[in-house]
């Protein structure tokens, strides 16, 4: 699937974002290298901190249906934004978890254009084990 077409996805997403409070909804789309393709949204709570935001939905999700640490293929993030849309920086680190920092992480803005990055990019040095 090209990026367009999972960008797409994450576009459409948007309408299941659950997000009464800040009305900043955020679509994610998850391409898993077996072609598969795991959405996730927003979900905002009344005790903000409770909020869960797309990217982490997507991966959440992925995880509970059977998907493992090396599946996943790259990620489209979509809001309504002028600027292109990065992911926050928890998602960054949930990301780095179960992802290759070479894996293409796409953001977008309001002109549609499309913004191709690696984990890496966006999260460099990460922390990734516990051995000293
Ligand atoms: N949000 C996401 O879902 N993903 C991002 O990349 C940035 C922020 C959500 C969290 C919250 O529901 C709303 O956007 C405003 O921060």
């Amino acid at each position: 699937m090209d990026k367009e077409l999972l960008m797409e996805s994450a576009r459409e997403m948007k309408a299941n974002a659950y997000s009464p409070y800040s009305k900043f909804a955020v679509g994610a789309a998850l391409l898993l290298k077996d072609g598969q393709v795991i959405n996730g949204v927003n979900v905002e709570n009344v005790s903000f901190g409770a909020t869960n935001c797309a990217e982490r939905t997507a991966i959440f999700t992925a995880i509970a249906n059977g998907s493992k640490k090396g599946d996943f293929q790259a990620i489209a993030i979509a809001g309504d934004t002028e600027d292109f849309l990065p992911p926050c920086s928890i998602c960054r680190q949930v990301l780095a978890e179960f992802c290759s920092p070479e894996m293409p992480v796409y953001l977008t803005n309001d002109k549609k254009e499309i913004l191709e990055l690696t984990l890496r990019d966006l999260l460099p040095y990460a922390f990734t084990d516990l051995e000293m």
